[in-house]
């Protein structure tokens, strides 16, 4: 059954085509049963389903009342991956339990920016870089779709702190707005098409996001021609009737309180029957792409499992593997310290679940390891002298021991940011006691965003960033210290030294109500790479049991106009003794612009596996776009005339191969000049010079040069 729209439309009343416009309850759209428009349901994300056994009601959503599910690894460890397959393959594994569920929309993934490390909500969203953020969405809005259930891009946009999450308003210039967070919202809307888009609750530039003409209409709509429908975050819209003529179409949750006050401004004449149309005819396309794809699945949990698995062994990220420690001989005796080992962490909020099975690293060292010792080591932040010495006893008999630390859903959250980047003092303090009595340490970090290591990343041998590894955490892990497999994630995000450091330190975690982004463009390693600012880890960084080798760069062109592609290739080699996989980073510098950018920006990527010794040819194509920056003068993205470096590298600091292009570009990026101009300025505009001097000539005599030694 498919719905006809053009006639819904003529039979609808007025009241039905409001109340059309929000929520029918908590999680289903609202049904008109006379007319055959069924309710359709849809929930969060992004990490798997997280459905309440009560979602007919207006649900507590406590964890115990949800359906169970399985938990995949959170968005920056997905994004750690740099698998676009592994990604797809993802968000398939999740649909599935969708459509067994009668869900018909997913409300994920989140892609906001990571402005500062300390947002609640960073675990949620995928990377410090829009390009990596773009594709990572565009690959799980893929995978998910391909089996008929939709996904909401959100939160749209700026939505890149939790403090005063509600009304703050973020102020961010044209430049950064485009270039940083905008952009991965652009890459997803034109190349995956999700059926969903949420506003979300904050201000940009003065204006709610669910009733800001600009974003929703001017750009979303207009510039990108999505297609799908704009739903608020719940209870964002602050103006049902700015929200209505303003773009967005549907309010969540429902029943509105605010129908009333929509047919009144209809009455009085400041809304029309245009308006209202074109949001109504949102909702009903989204309700019938909902029907068309409702499917019949059975979903195989263990399968499922094994996908988490897959997608954790290429999450987690290698740090540090001082004297080659890992990975672990079979016959080590280890000891397994700090609470954490016996469970698998997850953000806390809308994103939580409750999986459907649980490998912890416990656990699944136990079973390699059965005479393996444990000892908790810390509960809760405090420190705890009992549980540390009794670790301390467990560690001085151990070969290894495996300290166990990080955050928890109580610390990196929806609702609350982040006061600083430290781990609890319990969790430091068992670090730094039980490397008084054992010389190999190998530190494992569950968080969903970068952490402070400078108190004990000098005194361990080795440390693993799990990030929050989803629920076969222990198997994923268990493969990768003992080798099966050999670590292959890279960072989705710069681990700063300090908090101190970071681009957004004087304003990143404020409680205000208005944010400046003053960093504007330099966010991340954009600003860490551009200031030489050291870091404790790289953006893009990840070491394997092997090494991998880069030669024969070769571009396809050297010199570029536009709408070309460009063709990066190069040899990469397994020059290790084991089989790996190696994410290689192409980054662009812009030789010489008139107007100020970041060092070099992550414009491509491509992880391959090789066997050791092989060497595989890997292409990565740059497009126009990979060149451009925002100009708003043009308010259109353009690129500049000049020289251009292509950096490949295994990391935002290890760039491994340049090589220059020349780009002869046609758009104009100059401020057009006025009569306001000096002369100096006609005279050194490439555009304006020629003429210039001819007229100076004519006027005055020559020769007249174009630079500032005139
Ligand atoms: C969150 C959204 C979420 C929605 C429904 C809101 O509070 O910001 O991300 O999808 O709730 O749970």
């Amino acid at each position: 059954m498919s719905l006809d729209i053009n006639a819904l439309l003529e039979k609808l009343t007025l009241e039905e085509k409001v109340s059309l416009l929000s929520g029918g309850s908590a999680w289903y759209t609202q049904p008109i049963e006379r007319l055959g428009i069924p309710k359709i349901l849809m929930t969060d994300g992004p990490i798997g389903l997280r459905l309440s056994r009560d979602h007919e009601g207006i649900s507590e959503d406590t964890l115990g009342n949800l359906e169970k599910s399985t938990a995949y690894p959170c968005s920056s460890a997905i994004a750690s991956t740099f698998n676009e397959k592994l990604v797809e393959s993802v968000g398939r594994e999740i649909a599935r339990q969708f459509q067994e569920h009668g869900v018909s929309l997913l409300l994920a993934p989140g892609i906001n920016g990571k402005r500062t490390p300390l947002c609640g909500r960073n675990f949620e969203y995928m990377s410090e870089d829009p390009y990596l953020s773009g594709r990572m969405a565009v690959s799980y809005i893929n995978g998910v779709q391909s089996l008929g259930v939709g996904t909401t891009l959100k939160h749209y946009v700026a939505n890149d702190q939790e403090n005063k999450r509600f009304t703050v308003n973020a102020v961010v210039e044209d430049r950064a707005l485009r270039e940083i967070y905008l952009a991965p919202f652009e890459m997803a809307v034109k190349e995956a098409n999700p059926w969903a888009v949420m506003g979300s609750y904050n201000r940009v530039n003065g204006v709610h996001c669910c009733e800001n003409r600009t974003l929703l209409l001017d750009v979303l709509r207009e510039e990108w021609e999505f297609d799908g429908l704009v739903v608020s975050d719940w209870t964002a819209i602050t103006d049902k009737v700015a929200s209505i003529k303003n773009g967005c179409d549907l309010e969540m949750p429902g029943p509105s309180m605010r129908d009333q006050e929509v047919l009144d401004a209809f009455n009085k004449g400041d809304l029309t029957i245009t308006d209202i149309d074109a949001r109504v005819r949102r909702v009903l396309q989204f309700v019938d792409r909902a029907i068309e794809n409702k499917k019949e699945v059975n979903v195989d949990y263990a399968r499922a499992h094994e996908f988490s698995r897959k997608a954790a062994e290429e999450a987690i990220v290698l740090l540090k593997n001082e004297d080659v420690i890992l990975p672990l001989q079979a016959d080590l005796k280890i000891a397994v310290l700090g609470e954490q080992a016996a469970d698998v962490m997850q953000g806390g909020g809308c994103a939580k679940l409750d999986p459907e099975r649980i490998s912890t690293p416990l656990d699944e060292l136990r079973k390699r390891n059965p005479d393996l010792v444990y000892a908790r080591g810390y509960t809760g932040d405090e420190v705890d002298e009992r549980l540390i010495q009794e670790a301390k006893l467990v560690a001085a008999e151990a070969h290894v021991a495996l300290v166990f630390v990080g955050t928890t859903s109580a610390i990196e959250s929806e609702g609350f940011d982040r006061t600083n980047m430290r781990m609890a003092d319990s969790h430091l303090a068992l670090i730094n006691e039980v490397t008084k009595v054992n010389r190999n340490v190998i530190v494992l970090i569950s968080s969903g965003a970068a952490v402070e290591v400078h108190q004990f990343g000098q005194d361990v041998k080795a440390i693993f960033q799990l990030w929050y590894p989803g629920q076969a955490a222990g198997e994923a892990l268990v493969r990768l210290i003992y080798g099966e497999v050999s670590p292959s994630g890279k960072l989705s995000e710069t681990f700063p030294v300090h908090l101190e450091n970071t681009p957004t330190f004087d304003n990143g975690h404020v409680n205000a109500e208005e944010v400046t982004y003053k960093e504007g463009l330099q966010v991340g390693y954009r600003y860490y790479d551009t200031k030489k600012i050291p870091v404790q880890y790289p953006f893009g960084f990840g070491l394997s049991y092997t090494s991998f080798e880069y030669s024969n760069l070769e571009l396809s062109s050297t010199g570029l106009k536009n709408d070309d592609l460009l063709e990066v290739t190069l040899d990469v080699t397994n020059s290790g003794g084991v089989k790996g996989k190696e994410s290689v980073q192409v980054y662009v510098h812009d030789v010489r612009s008139q107007y100020p950018r970041p060092v070099q920006e992550l414009k491509g990527f491509a992880k391959v596996e090789l066997e050791p010794g092989e060497t595989k040819r890997v292409t990565v194509l740059l497009n126009e776009r990979a060149f451009a920056y925002f100009v708003p003068h043009l308010n259109d993205f353009a690129v500049e005339t000049g020289e251009f470096e292509i950096r490949v590298g295994a990391s935002s600091r290890d760039i491994r191969l340049t090589e220059s292009v020349q780009f002869k570009s046609e758009d104009s990026v100059t401020i057009p000049l006025t009569d306001r101009d000096s002369v100096l300025d006609w005279l050194s505009n490439p555009e304006s010079s020629d003429r210039m001097r001819t007229v100076m000539n004519d006027r005055f005599g020559g020769p007249y040069r174009t630079d500032s030694s005139i």
